[in-house]
C-alpha cells in the first residue's frame, strides 16, 4: 500500500487543550484521509461544532458520522448535525441504561432513530463492517472470544430503566483505518473488550500500528489489567493515545510499559500519520 496522508482531530473529550477549546465528558473524532473525511461519534452536545470551528475542520466536505455505539456521550450531538448521514449498529438506538451512583438511568441516544431521520439524515445500519471511504471500516459487531472482558465489570448495564434484562452493549463498534505501517484502531470506548475488539482488527491486518481511544479499564481488576497490558505489550503497538473511559490506573501503566509510544489524549489534538 502506498502512503496516505492520515489525519485524525479529537473534537471532543473529557479533557482539553488550546485556547478556547472545550472538554465534555464523551468522544469525537474528526477523520481525514488524502482529501475525503467522515466524522467517528458526535460527542454529547455542540462541542464538537465548537471546537471544529477552531480547528478549522471543513464540514463541507464531511461525508458521513459513524457511531461507536448508542450512548448519550457519543450520540448527543447528532443534534446539532442535522441532514448527515449516519452509519450505526442497529442495537444503537437501544434503550440504554445504567446503574451508577446508587440510582439507575437512562444513557441512551437523546434521539430516536426516528428523530434523527425526521432532522433530515440518513440511518445506514449494519451488523457487519462498512467500509465508509477506501480503507476506513466501521469494524461491524464485535465478536467476544476473551469471555473476561465483561462490559458489565465496572457497572451494571441494562436495556430498561426498571433495570432487568442486562444489557451487553452489542452495538459496540471500533474503526479501522489501513495505513502503509499497519492498521490505525479507533475507539469509542471498547465496551466489547480491548482484547475482543483488538482480535478482529486483526483479520483485517496483523500488524497493528496505533490505538487510538477509550480503553474503557476504568475500575478494571488488577487480573484485567494484567491480562490486557500484556497483550498490547505482545501487539508491538508503535503508537498509542488514550483518553475519555481509560482511566488513570490504567493510564498511568501504559506510560510506564510504552514509554514514549503512549500519550494522553484531548480535545483540541490533531494526530498525523
Ligand atoms: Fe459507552
Ligand atoms: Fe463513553
Amino acid at each position: 500500500m502506498k502512503k496516505r496522508k492520515i489525519k485524525l482531530a479529537v473534537l471532543v473529550e473529557n479533557m482539553a487543550t488550546g485556547r478556547g477549546i472545550r472538554g465534555e465528558h464523551g468522544l469525537s473524532y474528526w477523520i481525514q484521509v488524502e482529501d475525503r473525511s467522515i466524522l467517528f461519534d458526535a460527542g454529547q452536545s455542540d462541542v464538537l461544532l465548537h471546537n471544529a470551528n477552531i480547528l478549522g475542520v471543513p464540514w463541507d466536505e464531511v461525508e458521513a458520522i459513524a457511531l461507536s455505539h448508542g450512548h448519550y456521550d457519543h450520540t448527543g450531538g447528532l443534534a446539532f448535525l442535522p441532514g448527515i448521514t449516519v452509519h450505526a449498529h442497529p442495537a444503537a438506538w437501544s434503550p440504554h441504561c445504567a446503574r451508577g451512583r446508587g440510582r439507575l438511568s437512562f444513557i441512551g441516544s437523546p434521539l430516536s432513530k426516528a428523530e434523527i431521520e425526521g432532522r433530515g439524515a440518513s440511518v445506514i445500519e449494519s451488523e457487519e463492517p462498512t467500509e465508509l471511504l477506501p480503507g476506513v471500516w466501521l469494524s461491524g459487531q464485535i465478536p467476544r472470544p476473551h469471555s473476561f472482558e465483561d462490559p458489565t465489570f465496572c457497572r451494571d448495564f441494562y436495556l430498561d430503566l426498571p433495570g432487568r434484562p442486562p444489557d451487553p452493549i452489542q452495538d459496540d463498534q471500533a474503526l479501522f483505518i489501513e495505513s502503509q505501517q499497519g492498521l490505525i484502531v479507533v475507539l469509542g470506548c471498547a465496551h466489547s473488550g480491548l482484547l475482543n475488539t483488538l482480535e478482529l482488527a486483526r483479520s483485517f491486518d496483523s500488524k497493528i500500528f496505533a490505538l487510538v481511544g477509550g480503553l474503557h479499564l476504568i475500575g478494571a481488576p488488577p487480573e484485567r489489567l494484567g491480562k490486557t497490558l500484556s497483550f498490547l505489550e505482545k501487539a508491538e503497538i508503535s503508537r498509542l493515545v488514550a483518553g475519555h473511559c481509560t482511566g488513570w490506573k490504567a493510564c498511568h501503566l501504559l506510560e510506564e510499559a510504552f514509554a514514549e509510544r503512549f500519550s494522553i489524549m484531548h480535545a483540541g489534538q490533531i494526530l498525523s500519520f
